[in-house]
């Protein structure tokens, strides 16, 4: 009997042993085709080509937590961009001025128009914005020899080539929010030029939003109201002092100095070690098999590296940062107060044309940025208008989207209450589908739940999980103002960056 087992057991584990140096084998064939290294995040300070700036991070940290950028006082960039989700939304659809101080499930205000993507590891994306219309015509974040292009009004003079100061485009980009109505600077004072439609967002919290400059744009005259109040206080002035010479000398802080420190903070949130990232370095056993059957699938034959792309100007993100049309189902907010303050498009302004809104041509209607997916686990809520709130769900969309977005239902895909309403018609989405997402041949039942183990687990970065995120939240910020309630964290962390980062950082 005990020798029966004993052969049994012992003839089981070498199977196992066997079976498990295939799917080794195999994958590590996948991954060097695929020319995936594994080891993208490490190259974040080479690539800047100095170290991070702990000083100059830690005083983004506090500009990001701080509602001193917005007018109004009633938001930050932590109030959208998460640390309970990988600074990220809490919600389907971000809520952004006018809000209750809450920031995740029980947040309520009116909402804008897409979902808040994760900032973790958008030091290495070449294009930002569901869109991509902010982005670097050389590809490489890094690299601003051909400078940085935005819409207008920065378009192509803002951030120039071979700027001395704006060097990476995360610099640039920290210049855009606070210039936002709907997300930042709120609406008091914006009646006479925006409308009477706006009327109903008219807070009446005092701080007027200042007129158009001659150019038509607000945002310039937004910042400058943003940087008297950086200016008028003790406690800001004085840190960046301690970053900016210019500063230390009496000179105003600028808003480019804003943009760096936001950037700074940003390069510290490189969540970049997944077990597949771990496995290509050569750590066996970082990955459970299915994790393995799942990466064979995404890198074979279910083809999402087509799309979800690591070679080359992707840096190893997951995607090819394109611009493609996958049919998510539409979901848009009532327009109207406290419901939504973005007008979207359509004939029933209940759609949102995507790429077509920057570029105006109408093939690029329904298009959005192919989602990096590293660390897609720490979402609530997927796709540009986070219409799922479940992963695999997502990911069930891309394998039948006529299917899935016929069958589409708000109230089952478990939206918040406000966006159950009829979506819009389908079948305009489904027409002229991007051909990159035919032709899989279907999963089988197993072969599904492996792909779904890949990318939530295999994906996955343990240290951008919350209970270590959270920790980033500063106990007092230099305006005096308290951050807002963060559901998701329910022990607010240490004061400094330093006290949290050999942890977060160091894994
Ligand atoms: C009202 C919520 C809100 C606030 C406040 C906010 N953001 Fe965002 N952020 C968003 C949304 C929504 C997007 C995507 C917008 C789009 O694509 O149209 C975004 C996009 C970004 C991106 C691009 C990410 C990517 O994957 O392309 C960066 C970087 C960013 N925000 C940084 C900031 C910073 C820094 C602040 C504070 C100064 C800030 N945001 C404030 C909601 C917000
Ligand atoms: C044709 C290109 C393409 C292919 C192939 C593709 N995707 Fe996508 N994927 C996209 C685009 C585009 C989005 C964003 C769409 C949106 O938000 O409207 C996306 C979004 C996602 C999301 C949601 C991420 C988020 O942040 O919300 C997941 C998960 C995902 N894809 C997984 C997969 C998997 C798994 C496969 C392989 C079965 C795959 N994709 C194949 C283009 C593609």
């Amino acid at each position: 009997m005990k020798t029966i087992a004993w052969v049994a057991l012992l003839w089981s584990g070498s199977v196992a042993i066997a079976a498990d140096s295939a799917l080794d084998h195999e994958l590590a064939l996948v991954l060097q085709a695929a020319r995936f290294s594994g080891s993208a995040g490490l190259q974040l300070e080479s690539r800047l080509g100095r170290p991070i700036d702990r000083t100059l991070a830690d005083l983004g940290r506090l500009l990001f937590f701080d509602k001193i950028l917005n007018l109004h006082s009633d938001n930050s960039c932590a109030g959208c961009h998460a640390p309970e989700a990988g600074f990220g939304d809490t919600q389907s659809i971000a809520i952004g001025v006018q809000n209750n101080n809450v920031v995740g499930p029980h947040r309520s205000g009116p909402r804008n128009q897409r979902r808040t993507p994760m900032l973790i590891n958008d030091a290495f994306f070449p294009k930002l914005m569901w869109n991509g219309r902010f982005f670097v015509p050389s590809g490489d974040p890094f690299d601003n020899a051909q400078g940085f292009l935005f819409p207008p009004p920065e378009g192509t003079t803002r951030f120039p080539p071979h700027d001395p100061v704006i060097r990476h485009l995360l610099a640039a980009q920290g210049q855009l929010p606070p210039t936002e109505l709907t997300e930042a600077a709120g609406f008091t004072g914006t009646r006479r030029t925006l409308g009477a439609q706006f009327d109903p967002f008219d807070d009446g919290l005092g701080t007027a939003v200042p007129p158009p400059d001659a150019s038509g744009s607000r945002n310039e005259p937004i910042r400058q109201v943003v940087l008297r109040r950086l200016n008028d206080s003790a406690p800001y002035r004085s840190l960046f002092a301690r970053s900016f010479p210019s500063v230390a000398r009496g000179q105003p802080i600028d808003f480019s100095m804003v943009g760096l420190a936001l950037a700074e903070f940003q390069f510290t949130l490189v969540f970049a070690n997944a077990p597949i990232d771990r496995l290509a370095r050569g750590e066996r056993g970082a990955m459970t098999d299915g994790q393995k059957r799942g990466a064979l699938l995404f890198f074979g034959e279910a083809r999402c590296v087509t799309c979800h792309a690591v070679s080359g100007n992707s840096n190893e993100m997951f995607s090819d940062f394109t611009n493609r049309r996958i049919g998510v189902p539409q979901l848009a907010p009532e327009f109207g107060v406290g419901k939504g303050n973005v007008i979207f498009d359509g004939p029933r302004q209940n759609e949102d044309y995507g790429a077509e809104q920057i570029s105006n041509r109408p093939e690029d209607r329904y298009k959005f940025r192919t989602s990096p997916l590293r660390n897609v686990a720490l979402q609530p809520a997927f796709f540009h208008d986070g219409a799922f709130t479940q992963l695999e769900h997502a990911i069930a969309h891309h394998l039948n989207p006529a299917v899935s977005a016929r069958l589409y239902s708000p109230a089952l895909a478990g939206v918040a209450r406000d966006l159950i309403r009829p979506t819009s018609p389908v079948l305009p989405l489904l027409l002229d589908l991007d051909p990159l997402l035919a032709n899989s041949r279907p999963l089988t039942l197993r072969q599904f739940w492996d792909l779904v183990e890949f990318v939530r687990d295999g994906l996955l970065d343990a240290r951008a999980k919350s209970e270590h995120l959270c920790r980033l939240i500063p106990d007092s910020l230099p305006s005096g103002m308290s951050p807002p309630l963060f559901e998701g964290c329910p022990e607010r962390g240490r004061n400094a960056l330093d006290a949290a980062l050999p942890d977060v950082m160091n894994h």
